[in-house]
């Protein structure tokens, strides 16, 4: 598979950034340490916000395949009303393992077809 330019490659980075955070996050729901899981939640959100707002300015526009864009967009849609979904439940002390686990592969799933399709056909 052909390699993203160095400009991109940060991306991918990000993207085993973004997971290994989220795997913080279900640590402290499965460990019911609400106070931690505010504060993971916190930087897992504060990257995945910044990561999904620049890929949406700086590289969907650089893409040409439009049908792909068209779908990762409507996955970041999906990704923001989960988090606001996700956070209210960690306010209520509620949130379920499940519920972040099933929030983390669809995020895993999103970066994997990003690494696999988008980046690689980047100029
Ligand atoms: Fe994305
Ligand atoms: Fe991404």
């Amino acid at each position: 598979m052909r390699q993203p330019s160095s400009e991109f490659s940060e991306y991918l980075t990000e993207h085993q950034h973004i997971e290994q955070l989220a795997e913080e996050v279900v640590a402290t729901v499965r460990a019911g340490d609400w106070s931690q899981c505010g504060r993971a939640w916190a930087r897992f959100v504060e990257l995945l916000e910044s990561h999904l707002t620049t890929e949406e300015y700086e590289v969907f526009p650089q893409c040409n395949n439009s049908a792909l864009v068209d779908r990762l967009i409507s996955d970041h849609e999906l990704f923001r009303r989960r988090l606001e979904q996700t956070m209210r439940a960690i306010h209520e002390k509620a949130a379920t393992e499940d519920e972040i686990l099933s929030l983390v592969i669809l995020i895993r799933e999103h970066g994997e077809l990003e690494d696999e399709l988008l980046y690689p056909t980047m100029p």
